[in-house]
């Protein structure tokens, strides 16, 4: 089965379960499950029912899909989602994105954990990301171009979305938060990174580091969805002394950031759904 047949598939499945059409998806990372409870949940479908949906393996990763209402605008949310590192393909990682959008999403919104590679961030900042570097050793758009789900060579020149980035600020000032901006990277994990690696990655550009989120970005563009995305720092890497990181010191940062993040992303969907009710 073509992948724009398998996306149908599951959109008409979806289709046949929930009430109301999403218009922002919301895709939750790390330890962020505060967002769960910031929706007004109409239906939930597990993974492991969906059609086509690879499962989720990861601790602190759930596997369902939510839809319901959040400030008043129909979402769906992620809660879970598909690593490169779990062995999935680019096709499974980012097949969630295609679906959404084959719903009618025009808005997605992502959240990841990730390691500081700017020396000026701390552990518990919000950093929102204005561009990306991908350091994916295989692309998601890789191979026959299916024209229907979109162009051949998408534009990457405004991946993230600079009035989305706006309305988040304004937000994160009306509610005391404070956010940094900055650029994200995605490696394919699972390894940390060595200290020689988050200070080259500094060199390169990057302020962040991560194993997620830039291929469902990519998807998403290609797919002409507009796209917001936020990183809470859990762990810093640059440092003169190495320092270590486990994934249950990434998910302990991450919990205690995700009410700053819940706030946040509700106030922004609230912004979008009142300033850019057609989208
Ligand atoms: N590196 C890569 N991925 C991560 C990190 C990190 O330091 N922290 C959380 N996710």
């Amino acid at each position: 089965m073509s992948l724009y047949d398998k996306i149908q598939t599951t959109k008409d499945f979806i289709e046949s379960k929930i009430a109301s059409k999403p218009t922002i998806g919301i895709i939750l990372g790390s330890g962020l499950g505060d967002l769960t409870h910031a929706i007004e949940i109409e239906t939930e479908i597990d993974y492991a029912d969906i059609p086509n949906f690879p499962v989720s393996t990861v601790k602190g990763h759930n596997g369902c899909l939510l839809f319901g209402k959040m400030s008043g605008c129909n979402v769906m949310l992620m809660a879970g989602r598909f690593h490169y590192y779990e062995g999935y393909s680019m096709e499974q990682v980012t097949f969630p994105v295609r679906v959404m959008k084959a719903l009618g999403v025009e808005t997605l919104i992502l959240s990841n954990a990730t390691g500081a590679t700017n020396p000026g961030f701390a552990i518990g900042d919000l950093m929102i990301i204005k561009d990306h570097i991908n350091l994916f050793p295989e692309h998601p758009l890789r191979g026959a171009n299916d024209e229907r789900l979109g162009t051949r060579f998408p534009d990457m020149s405004e991946a993230y979305d600079h009035k989305l980035i706006a309305y988040a600020k304004q937000v994160a000032d009306e509610s005391g938060i404070v956010v940094r901006s900055g650029t994200y990277v995605g490696l394919q994990g699972p390894t940390f990174e060595t200290p020689a690696e988050y200070k080259w990655l500094h060199t390169i550009g990057c302020d962040a580091v991560g194993m997620s989120t830039v291929p469902e970005v990519i998807v998403a563009r290609h797919g002409g969805m507009r796209v917001f995305a936020i990183s809470v720092i859990t762990d810093i890497g640059v440092s003169d002394v190495p320092v270590k990181i486990t994934h249950d010191e990434v998910l302990e940062a991450a919990n205690a950031a995700a009410p700053k993040m819940a706030t946040l992303v509700t106030g922004l969907v609230k912004r979008i759904n009142t300033l850019d009710p057609a989208r």
